[in-house]
């Protein structure tokens, strides 16, 4: 019997939690990663306002990671395709935030300009959300936290969700990536692995650490 190889958890550190006077060195520390997430926030759709468009070039200018921007704003169709052509590899938006013809279109733009295209949702969400989307996505995000600010508490509530989008995922586009978003830790990264998912986004956890590759390793599993 040919034993399943599985593929190792991927792990994304939100350039959130990152001392914005010294991001050159800050990204430095965390080469190790296999993303960096990019954290998008308006104001509007979340309580929060972070960066855009002029970081995200010229982060792009200092990292070879690929660029996983998640975008919390609302009506995201107006900018996906900015975003995917100003460095984004993987752009996600969230579900909540638009109609259903925009965000089909969005997911086209992003597709159109090169790029990987996500599907977000936020804790109150249903997985089934994602149903009519789910064979044109590369990546779904799962929120396990209030999107909106880094340091949150974990919701162990959404473990269930996450093992339902596996199942979907597994059935219906196996290739799609599976992104959990909030309060990761080297314990809840365990939780999540068992429950299916296959990236890990952590902020304040690894940008916290004192060795942020040894951390990033701890989040892995591989330690
Ligand atoms: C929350 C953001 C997250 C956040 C995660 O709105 O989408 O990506 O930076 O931060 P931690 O890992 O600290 O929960
Ligand atoms: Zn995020």
């Amino acid at each position: 019997m040919p034993t399943e190889t599985k593929k190792p958890l991927q792990i994304s550190p939100s350039l959130l939690s990152a001392d914005f006077t010294r991001l050159y060195d800050e990204i430095e520390t965390i080469a190790s990663a296999d993303l960096l997430h990019f954290d998008v926030m308006d104001g509007v759709f979340v309580p929060n306002i972070s960066i855009g468009i002029p970081v995200l070039e010229s982060v792009r200018r200092v990292t070879k990671l690929p660029i996983d921007v998640h975008l919390m704003i609302t009506a995201p169709s107006r900018y996906a395709e900015k975003f995917a052509e100003a460095g984004a590899d993987v752009v996600s938006f969230h579900v909540e935030a638009d109609d259903p013809e925009n965000i089909a279109r969005a997911i086209a733009g992003i597709h159109s300009a090169g790029r990987r295209a996500g599907l977000a949702l936020k804790p109150a969400t249903p997985a089934e959300a994602i149903m009519p989307y789910i064979t044109l996505l590369d990546m779904i995000v799962v929120m396990t936290v209030e999107p909106g600010f880094g340091g949150q508490k974990f919701m162990r509530g959404q473990l269930a969700k996450i093992k339902t989008l596996r199942e979907l995922i597994d059935g219906h586009n196996p290739s799609c990536e599976l992104e959990i978003d909030g309060g990761i830790t080297p314990e809840t990264a365990r939780l999540c692995e068992e429950y299916g998912a296959s990236v890990l986004v952590a902020g304040s956890d690894i940008f916290g650490a004192r060795d942020r590759a040894a951390r990033i390793e701890e989040i892995r599993g591989g330690v």
